[in-house]
């Protein structure tokens, strides 16, 4: 099926100049960007975003980092994508995500750890509601839709 998700490459992949690294790893994937904008996220953006980790411990910690600098926030769309960019990505603490993944071979911290993505079809709806309208996001077909998926 096709879905929708919402990606965000984080304040330390700007920082460190990983923007089109980032990128390419998912349009070389064959997924489709629909929607892309560079923003200094918002503190009720960055609170909602991240509203089911409010009573963790790390969460004052988080909403810091994700405004410490520009993220690019990115609507994707492909067959199952949510769980195909999840596995691109690898797992949240860099340090345990497999040598091939975004974040396997970009960083080793649980924090700044390059990239985020949505980890359900409804989260990806929410998410991307915080950053985007349905006018925000662009129709298009990849000339190498039949070839990659
Ligand atoms: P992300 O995919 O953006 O979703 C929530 C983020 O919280 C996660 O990536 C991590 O960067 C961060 N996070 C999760 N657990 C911890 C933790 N124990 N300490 C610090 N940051 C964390």
């Amino acid at each position: 099926m096709i879905e929708r998700t919402f990606v965000m490459i984080k304040p330390d992949s700007i920082v460190r100049g990983l923007i089109g690294e980032v990128l390419g790893r998912l349009e070389k994937k064959g997924l489709k960007i629909v929607g892309m904008r560079m923003i200094h996220m918002s503190e009720a953006q960055a609170n909602n975003l991240y509203a089911v980790h409010l009573e963790k411990p790390f969460f004052k910690d988080l909403v810091g980092f994700i405004r410490s600098a520009p993220v690019v926030v990115l609507a994707v769309e492909g067959e199952s994508v949510v769980t195909v960019v999840r596995r691109v990505i690898g797992a949240t603490d860099a340090k345990e995500a497999l040598p091939g993944t975004v974040r396997g071979d970009l960083s080793c911290s649980k924090s700044m750890n390059v990239i985020h993505a949505s980890d359900s079809l409804e989260n990806a709806q929410k998410e991307l509601s915080i950053f985007f309208t349905d006018s925000d996001l662009m129709k298009y077909s990849r000339l190498d839709a039949n070839w990659v998926c």
